[in-house]
């Protein structure tokens, strides 16, 4: 739908993946350009949000962090609902967080519940590419993409969130991706 010319659009993202992998980091690489490397693990959902511009339109992305350790046990459905866009994040080090990114796609797509559940987009992130220079990672790029290309071809992006690498771009196309859903 098109947003008129002076009223900004609120694109809802939210943002899961196991515990660890980085989603808390991303978020705040994107927002603050800052990183901390101790962890502390995110407690309930939060969000941040970033105001930027796409093809002329100001846009609100409003991006929800979770928690790795709930699950989906303490926010509701209401908490899905709505959403225009939904971000998977894994860490290529890990090879269980890869595995597990299934469950967290139909997890989502069970409580969001949206009319058109193949054709709702999701957006895949690698991260922690800079570890160890790319030696210590188990899961291909391949792999990942190949994941992607079986599920309606999902836009991927391998980032870093200590480095900023990728962050920036794999962003905005979760911004246009939420956009067209809007
Ligand atoms: P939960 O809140 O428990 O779900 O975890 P999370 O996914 O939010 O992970 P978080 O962002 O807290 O990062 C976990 C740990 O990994 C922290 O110590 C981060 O500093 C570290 N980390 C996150 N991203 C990167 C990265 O790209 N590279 C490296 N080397 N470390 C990272
Ligand atoms: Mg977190």
């Amino acid at each position: 739908m098109d947003v008129p010319a002076g009223k900004r659009a609120l694109l809802k993202v939210i943002v899961l993946g196991d515990s660890g992998v980085g989603k808390t980091s991303l978020m705040n690489q994107y927002v603050y350009n800052k990183f901390i490397g101790q962890y502390k693990a995110t407690i309930g959902a939060d969000f941040v949000t970033k105001e930027l511009q796409i093809d002329n339109k100001q846009v609100t992305l409003q991006i929800w962090d979770t928690a790795g350790q709930e699950r989906f046990q303490s926010l509701g459905a209401a908490f899905y609902r709505g959403a225009e866009c939904c971000v998977l994040v894994y860490d290529v080090n890990v090879l269980k967080s890869f595995e597990t990114l299934n469950t967290w796609r139909e997890e989502f797509l069970k409580q969001a519940d949206p009319a058109a559940p193949d054709e709702f987009p999701f957006v895949l992130l690698g991260n922690k590419i800079d570890i160890d220079g790319g030696n210590s990672r188990v899961v291909s790029e391949k792999q990942a993409k190949d994941w992607c290309a079986s599920r309606g071809n999902i836009p991927y992006f391998e980032t870093s969130a200590k480095e900023g690498y990728n962050v920036g771009e794999a962003f905005l196309c979760v911004a246009r991706t939420a956009l067209t859903n809007e």
